[in-house]
């Protein structure tokens, strides 16, 4: 029974992907710049099942249900045609990352199943093929197949896939504000931003500079530079999101708070910049020296957990999942 394991971690943006241009290839407006992390694995395990009727598909042991399985399905039936197989699959996945966290559990779901149902099914591609899959499962997966520092190259197919940079080092403390589920998924908000909001235009245009503009801080080593184009970039993604009709606002006044306290912090000589991807939950970077004393000042705000960067998406030696 052909079977394989794979281990991949999520990723954080700090030049943010807010936009599809092919919403069937998952091919993002603009590049994004992220850190995979070092933190909340998700392990996944794909066991071919030729005489199975269709898939199946567990998450923490538990059956899952009709959305998410219909998604693995989907993804499979990608990875079935380039193989060329039609037997159905047993998907089996562990994910650390606590449900209520505020972190998004996609990008490490869809790099951990890309590489496992890879190996499944027995075929052999190189990091960049492996991303370029991912990225067919939830579009930010394709930065999670990378360790550390990762470009996501816009473009069409063949060039969207997400390479290693060098930078400096840094930190992530997250900061959980809010716990309860998001109202609108970002599939969905991105659409309705793309559709509806007179800024779109500008903030792809403009991601496009930024990113060179964070990607020449990396090549510097330039840690204030980077954080301070992380924290604007954030910024400018969650006012293009409040701009779209109806309107969308991820960030609740415990964020803008945070948001805050991190401006008073910089400014009393510790240095740190803020970010929130589609929810109320901040993530501040920080060099490494100085990720305990902010996540201690950060305490009083919300719960901070300090994360670093981390392993790329890898397949498991057999029988070590
Ligand atoms: O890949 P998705 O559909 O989960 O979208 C991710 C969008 C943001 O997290 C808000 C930004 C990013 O670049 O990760």
């Amino acid at each position: 029974m052909n079977e394989a394991s794979a281990r991949a971690y999520p990723n954080i943006a700090l030049i943010k992907y807010w936009g599809k241009r092919d919403t069937a290839l998952i091919l993002p407006a603009a590049g994004s710049l992220s850190l995979t992390l070092d933190s909340y694995a998700t392990t996944t395990t794909v066991r071919l099942d030729p005489d199975a009727a269709s898939d199946r598909f567990t998450l923490n042991g538990v059956p899952g249900a009709a959305t998410p399985t219909q998604r693995v399905t989907r993804f499979l039936d990608l990875v079935r045609e380039l193989a060329g197989s039609t037997a159905p699959a047993r998907v089996d996945s562990l994910s650390e990352i606590p449900t209520d966290a505020g972190l998004a559990s996609s990008a490490a779901g869809f790099a951990a199943l890309a590489v496992a149902a890879a190996g499944a099914y027995r075929l052999d591609l190189d990091d960049p093929a492996l991303s370029r899959l991912a990225r067919r499962g939830s579009g930010s997966a394709a930065r999670s197949i990378i360790p550390g520092l990762a470009v996501w190259h816009a473009g069409d197919d063949a060039a969207s896939y997400a390479e290693p940079v060098d930078g400096p080092a840094f930190a992530m403390i997250i900061l959980t504000l809010d716990r309860s589920a998001k109202r609108v998924s970002s599939r969905d908000a991105m659409v309705r931003t793309a559709g509806t909001s007179p800024f779109y235009d500008g903030w792809v245009s403009s991601t496009a500079q930024t990113l060179e503009d964070a990607l020449a801080a990396c090549r510097a080593n330039d840690f204030t530079a980077l954080g301070l184009l992380t924290e604007l970039h954030a910024l400018r993604m969650h006012a293009l999101i409040q701009s779209a009709d109806p309107p969308i606002r991820y960030l609740k006044p415990a964020s803008i708070a945070a948001f805050d306290r991190v401006e008073e912090l910089r400014t009393a000589g510790l240095e740190c910049y803020a970010t929130a991807d589609a929810g109320p939950n901040v993530v501040v970077i920080a060099r490494p020296a100085d990720a305990d004393s902010v996540a201690t000042e950060l305490a009083a705000l919300g719960e901070t957990t300090v994360v670093g960067a981390g392993p790329g998406a890898t397949l498991l030696p057999p029988g070590t999942a």
